[in-house]
């Protein structure tokens, strides 16, 4: 996970990114952002929960309290992207009222194939 989610994240856009805890334990976090060079749109980069804790709406709840986040600062539209092979993320989203994109290939270079998730606020 470290690859995709380097400390600048963590740093720059802590204020529009949420974490999860029970107990003091770290259980999912959420990474977002409003986009500075696209004043509609905001980004999600990265979501997780602990699989302790999966299938119990955690995800669902970053998630709203992100687009509640977003529609404050009068962004209308989120995105975000993940792999085609990445099928629970692919039904998460769509559970979220995510539309889904055809497969697209070289988004971050050769070799790196993504599908765009697009939702209307
Ligand atoms: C994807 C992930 C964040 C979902 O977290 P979660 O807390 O289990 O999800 P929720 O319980 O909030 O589920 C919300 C909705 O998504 C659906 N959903 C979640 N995981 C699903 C799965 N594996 N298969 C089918 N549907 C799923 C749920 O059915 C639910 O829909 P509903 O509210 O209409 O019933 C979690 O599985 C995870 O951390 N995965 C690994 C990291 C990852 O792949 N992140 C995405 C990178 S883009």
């Amino acid at each position: 996970m470290t690859a995709g989610l380097s400390r600048l994240f963590l740093d720059h856009f802590f204020r529009s990114s949420l974490v999860a805890e029970v107990n003091d334990r770290l259980v999912g976090f959420l990474v977002g952002f409003l986009s500075p060079s696209q004043p509609t749109v905001a980004y999600i980069h990265y979501v997780a929960v602990d699989p302790d804790f999966r299938a119990k709406g955690l995800a669902r709840e970053l998630y709203t309290r992100f687009f509640d986040l977003a529609r404050a600062d009068a962004r209308t539209v989120v995105q975000a992207i993940t792999s085609p092979q990445n099928h629970r993320s692919i039904a998460f989203h769509t559970s979220m009222g995510f539309t889904v994109s055809a497969p697209y290939e070289n988004h971050d270079g050769p070799g790196t194939t993504r599908v765009r998730f697009d939702r209307t606020l």
